[in-house]
C-alpha cells in the first residue's frame, strides 16, 4: 500500500482527494457524508457576504462530456454559513470557499471564516464564468486583482490560503505569481470552463436560465491538465488540480502534469459520496502496480519526461 498522505502547507490530507467547491458542499451533514467516504478534504459551497437566490431555473443542464451549470452562488450568506459548519466534525479537513464582489470585501468575509474553529483553511474564488458581479465577470482574473484580492485575505488570516483560477485565462502564470506573491498557500487549478452553452433544438432557445454556465466533467480535463502544467512551472506553491477527474487514473495524469491533490466535483454526481475515497484507492492500486510507495514520486514527472533539446 502507498502512503497517500498529502501536505498543502500545514494542512494534512490523508490522501489527496479533495471535494470540489459546489458540489453537496451546502450542509455540514453532506460535508460529513463525503468525509465518511473517504476525502481527503472537503470544501464547502462558496459563500457570499449577503444570503442570494442565484440564476432561475434550470440551473444546470447535462451533456456528453459533462455538466453545464450557471448556479450563480445560491447560498445563505456568510453568518449563516458559520452556523450551519460549526458543527463540523469530519476526518476530512474543512476548507472554507468564499467569494466576494471586491478586495475589501473579500477581507471581510475571510475574517468571518477565520474565525470558524472546524475551518481548517480557506479558498478565495476570482474564477466564476458566469455570475455579475464576481469572478471573471467581475475582472477578478487579472494578475493585479489577484494580488489585491489575495493580500487583503492574507491579512485576516493565518489559515492556509488557496486561490481558486479559471482555466479560461490566458495569463495564468502571471496570475498564480501574483496570487504566490501575495500569500497563497497553494492554487486550485481550478475552476468550470467558458462559459458555454447547450441549446434545445425543439424550442429554439439555451437550456440555461442564464443562457451560458460553466462546462465540468470530462469535457473539461484536458484543459485542466493543461492549466495545471502551466501553472506548475510558474509557482512553488502546491497545485491542486480540478476538472474533469472521474477515477483514479485522471487524478494520476493530474498529478503527473503537476498537482499535488486532485478537486472532484462532477464525478460526485455519478459516483456518489464515497467517489473521492474510491478514486484514492483506485491512485493506491495504481501506484501499487508500478512499484511506487507515494504520490510524490509521480507529481509533476510530466515535466521531467519531456524531450531534452
Ligand atoms: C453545480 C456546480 C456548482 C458549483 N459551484 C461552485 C462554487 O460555488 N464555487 C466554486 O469555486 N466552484 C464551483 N463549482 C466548480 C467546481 O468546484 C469545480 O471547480 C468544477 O466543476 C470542475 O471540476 P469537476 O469537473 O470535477 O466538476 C461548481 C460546479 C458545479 C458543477
Amino acid at each position: 500500500m502507498a502512503d497517500l498522505t498529502t501536505k498543502i502547507a500545514s494542512l494534512t490530507l490523508r490522501n489527496p482527494t479533495i471535494l470540489a467547491s459546489g458540489i453537496t458542499g451546502v450542509s455540514c451533514d453532506s460535508l460529513k457524508r463525503t468525509s465518511e467516504g473517504g476525502a481527503g478534504a472537503v470544501t464547502s459551497k462558496s459563500v457570499t457576504m449577503e444570503a442570494r437566490k442565484g440564476h432561475n431555473n434550470p440551473i444546470m443542464v447535462a451533456f456528453e462530456g459533462g455538466f453545464l451549470n450557471a448556479v450563480g452562488y445560491s447560498n445563505p450568506g456568510i453568518d449563516h454559513a458559520l452556523q450551519e459548519f460549526s458543527a463540523y466534525d469530519g476526518e476530512a479537513p474543512f476548507i472554507f470557499s468564499i467569494v466576494a464582489k471586491d478586495a475589501e470585501e473579500f477581507g471581510e468575509i475571510a475574517r468571518k471564516a477565520d474565525s470558524l474553529q472546524a475551518c481548517a483553511a480557506i479558498e478565495i474564488v476570482l474564477s466564476c464564468p458566469h455570475t455579475p458581479g464576481y469572478g471573471t465577470m467581475a475582472g477578478q482574473g487579472t494578475p493585479q486583482a489577484t494580488q489585491d484580492i489575495t493580500r487583503a485575505v492574507r491579512q485576516q488570516t493565518k489559515k492556509p490560503l488557496s486561490v481558486k483560477l479559471s482555466p479560461s485565462i490566458q495569463a495564468l502564470g502571471d496570475i498564480a505569481k501574483a496570487a504566490e506573491s501575495a500569500g497563497a498557500n497553494a492554487i486550485n487549478m481550478g475552476n468550470t470552463a467558458g462559459p458555454g452553452m447547450v441549446i434545445d433544438i425543439e424550442r429554439g432557445q439555451p437550456v440555461l436560465a442564464f443562457k451560458v454556465g460553466g462546462i465540468s466533467g470530462p469535457a473539461l480535463k484536458p484543459l485542466a491538465v493543461r492549466c495545471v502544467y502551466d501553472v506548475f512551472e510558474s509557482v512553488k506553491i502546491p497545485v491542486i488540480g480540478t476538472g474533469g477527474i472521474s477515477n483514479g487514473k485522471d487524478a494520476l495524469e493530474m498529478m503527473m502534469a503537476g498537482a499535488t491533490a486532485v478537486g472532484v466535483g462532477t464525478a460526485v454526481h455519478y459516483r456518489g459520496p464515497q467517489a473521492l475515497g474510491e478514486i484514492a484507492r483506485e491512485i493506491d492500486a495504481w501506484l501499487d502496480a508500478h512499484g511506487h510507495a507515494s504520490p510524490g514520486e509521480i507529481i509533476g514527472i510530466a515535466h521531467e519526461n519531456e524531450p531534452r533539446k
